[in-house]
């Protein structure tokens, strides 16, 4: 990574927002073959959040969420120069963001959607860096937030028990460098294993008659569980690493570790590999299950309210997910 910043970038500010109906494993045990044992044995999950209202989608979500982090530094939304929306399951497939725009009042925003999965709120903010560091804009809004739920084969107990609704948000701002809190980040992407996890576009069989030509639709979440469980546990350390290195810090220096919310099983293997200590985890997915694109923001958030975070500490958040897509961001708080 090439460093030439104008100026620092700082996260000032947090928000998230889930929906209000809980759906707790004995639940899911009345939809689907499964059991509170077995989905909190293998995930760690023991309820979600599902956005069950007609007419409700990410976009109302990703809305509350912002209007927390800007409510939470009283900042002036006019003042928000972008937004940058991570997600992949938009309600409009060209963009979500700007609704989200109109709706907080941020009307010299620009604003678009980025969709990178689970690993989207990483490269959401390592976007929003860039437009800071080289001096083009002081205030951008990023948020995460997905609603699989919509998107779910609720048939299928391999993927249906995983996932849950949420979105969260954070305001970054323009600093002088010196006080620069993103302090190093990495991203990879291997489309060489897209199939594992993919709500793929499916054509009809028979094209249209006279221009010939296949429409379709997109369909259910797929995943092929093992293997992503098995990238996330390999990929991410060697990814943490490599960021850490690019500032000679060493795991010793790390006080909190920030996953995509996932499974608490890849949570712990990943810090086992690191021999990070397990009190320095950052999770909530008991809670919320899989939240995409939401889980990290979601859960900084939480901790940001709970203080739990000290000034100055250094957090080293990583995402993982389909694409397959990984990355990971150091911070001073
Ligand atoms: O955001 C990033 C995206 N996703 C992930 O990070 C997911 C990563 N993968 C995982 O978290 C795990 O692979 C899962 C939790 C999805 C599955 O755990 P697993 O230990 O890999 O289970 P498995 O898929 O190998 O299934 C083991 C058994 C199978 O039965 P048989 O073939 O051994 O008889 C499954 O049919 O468990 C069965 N099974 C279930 N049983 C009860 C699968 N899902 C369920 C279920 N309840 N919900």
């Amino acid at each position: 990574m090439k460093s030439c910043m104008v100026q620092g970038a700082k996260i000032v500010s947090t928000g998230s927002a889930i929906p209000s109906v809980k759906v707790s494993n004995e639940q899911m045990s009345s939809i689907v073959d499964t059991s509170d044992e077995w989905i909190f044995t293998r995930t760690g999950i023991k309820e979600r959040r599902l956005l069950t209202a007609y007419g409700q989608s990410v976009t109302d979500l990703a809305t509350k969420a912002a209007l927390k982090a800007i409510k939470n530094i009283s900042i002036d939304p006019s003042s928000i120069d972008l937004i940058i929306l991570a997600t992949s399951s938009p309600n409009d497939l060209f963009g979500s963001a700007s609704k989200i725009q109109y709706q907080v009042g941020a009307v010299n925003a620009v604003a678009f959607d980025l969709t990178a999965a689970c690993s989207g709120f990483v490269i959401g903010i390592v976007t929003a860096f860039q437009f800071i560091s080289n001096g083009t804009y002081d205030n951008i809004l990023v948020i995460g937030a997905d609603v699989l739920s919509k998107w779910v084969d609720w048939s299928d107990r391999g993927t249906c028990i995983l996932f849950g609704d949420a979105a969260g948000a954070v305001i970054i701002q323009s600093c002088n460098p010196n006080f620069n809190s993103i302090l190093s980040f990495h991203l990879n992407t291997d489309g060489n294993y897209a199939d594992y996890l993919s709500i793929a576009y499916k054509e009809q069989l028979n094209p249209h008659p006279i221009l010939n030509l296949y429409q379709g639709s997109f369909k259910h979440i797929s995943m092929n569980g093992k293997e992503v469980y098995k990238f996330a546990v390999s990929q991410v350390p060697l990814s943490i690493i490599s960021c850490l290195n690019k500032i000679d810090m060493s795991i010793e220096d790390v006080d909190w570790l920030l996953l995509h919310q996932a499974n608490e099983r890849i949570l712990m293997a990943v810090a086992e590999k690191l021999s990070i200590s397990t009190h320095k985890i950052i999770s909530n997915l008991s809670k919320y299950g899989n939240t995409s694109a939401a889980s990290i923001p979601l859960a900084l958030d939480e901790v940001v309210q709970l203080n739990k975070i000290s000034r100055n500490d250094i957090i080293v958040i990583a995402g993982f997910g389909a694409g397959l897509t990984w990355g990971t961001i150091v911070l001073r708080w």
